[in-house]
C-alpha cells in the first residue's frame, strides 16, 4: 500500500552534500567546538558575544551553499502528492533554509532558522541575515544586547511540537533522512510512530545506533538514495 500521509523528519545529513558540516561524524561541527559552549542556553548566559561568534560564522557558511539533489526530490515529493490529495509533512533539525531553496514550501524548523533574529527578551522575530552582536537593538521592544539567533539551544524547548506530533500522529509513512537519532525530542519520534502502527523507513548514509527500530533502510548518499526513493514513491 502506498502511503497517503507521510512524515519526513531530516537532519544535518541532508545537508552534508551541499557543505555543510554534520554535527558528530569524524571531524563534525561538536569534535571542533564545545557544545555546551556555543549551543546552550547556559553558554549563551555565560559569554553571548562568544555563542553570537559561533552562529555568525556558521551563517556565512549558510550563504555560500546550494540545495543538493536530496532537498530538491523531497520538494518533487511534496508537489506530487499534494495533486494526488495526499500530504508530505516535512519537520527539519536544521537551521539552513536548503529545503526551502529545493523548493519546498512548508517546512517545520523545529530548531529554528539561522537566517532569522529573535530578540531574547520580547521575543520578536525577523529575517536576518547579517552578523549579530551586542550593539544591536531590537526594532521591536528597542532593547539592546538581547538580539540572538532564532535558533534553539540545549535547554530550550524546540518549536512547533503541537503541530509535528499531530502530523506524526495522522501520518501512515514516517522517514527519518540524514540524522543520527542522538538529539530528543526528534529521536523519539521512531518510537512514537512504531507505537502508533505507523510504517517507518531510516534513510541515511549508514545505519544510525537506533536502525533497529525503523521497519526498513536504505543507506547510502542522500543525494542518490533520497531521489531514488522519490522516483519509486512517484512512480508507484
Ligand atoms: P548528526 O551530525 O548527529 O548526524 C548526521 C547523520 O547524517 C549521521 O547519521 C550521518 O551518518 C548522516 N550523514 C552524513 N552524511 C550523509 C550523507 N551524505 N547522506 C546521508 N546521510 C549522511 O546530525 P543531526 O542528527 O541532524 O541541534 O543532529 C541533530 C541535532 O544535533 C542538530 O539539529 C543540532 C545538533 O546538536 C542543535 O544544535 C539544537
Amino acid at each position: 500500500m502506498i502511503a497517503k500521509r507521510i512524515f519526513i523528519l531530516t537532519g544535518a545529513g541532508v545537508s552534508a552534500e551541499s557543505g555543510l558540516s554534520t554535527f558528530r561524524d569524524k571531524g563534525g561541527i561538536w569534535a571542533q567546538y564545545d557544545i555546551e559552549e556555543v549551543a546552550s542556553i547556559r553558554g549563551y548566559e555565560r559569554d553571548p558575544a562568544r555563542v553570537l561568534d559561533f552562529y555568525n560564522m556558521r551563517r556565512k557558511l549558510h550563504g555560500g551553499v546550494e540545495p543538493n539533489a536530496a532537498h530538491i526530490a523531497l520538494a518533487q515529493l511534496e508537489a506530487e502528492w499534494a495533486a494526488r490529495g495526499g500530504s508530505v509533512t516535512l519537520c527539519t533539525q536544521n537551521v539552513d533554509n536548503l529545503h526551502e531553496r529545493g523548493g519546498s514550501k512548508a517546512v517545520l524548523h523545529m530548531h529554528g532558522e539561522i537566517a532569522k533574529a529573535r530578540c531574547h527578551d520580547c521575543g520578536a522575530t525577523a529575517p536576518y541575515d547579517g552578523d549579530l552582536s551586542l550593539d544591536l537593538g531590537c526594532g521591536a521592544c528597542g532593547r539592546t544586547g538581547g538580539m540572538r539567533p532564532h535558533v534553539v539551544w540545549f535547554g530550550e524547548t524546540p518549536l512547533f511540537m503541537d503541530e509535528i506530533y499531530a502530523a506524526l500522529a495522522g501520518a501512515d509513512l514516517f522517514v527519518s533522512i540524514g540524522t543520527s537519532g542522538n538529539v530528543y525530542p526528534a529521536a523519539g519520534f521512531v518510537a512514537s510512530a512504531r507505537a502508533a502502527g505507523i510504517d517507518t523507513l531510516e534513510i541515511n548514509l549508514e545505519p544510525s545506533e537506533g536502525a533497529r527500530l525503523f521497519d526498513h533502510g536504505r543507506y547510502g548518499r542522500a543525494s542518490e538514495t533520497v531521489p531514488a526513493w522519490v522516483a519509486e514513491m512517484v512512480a508507484a
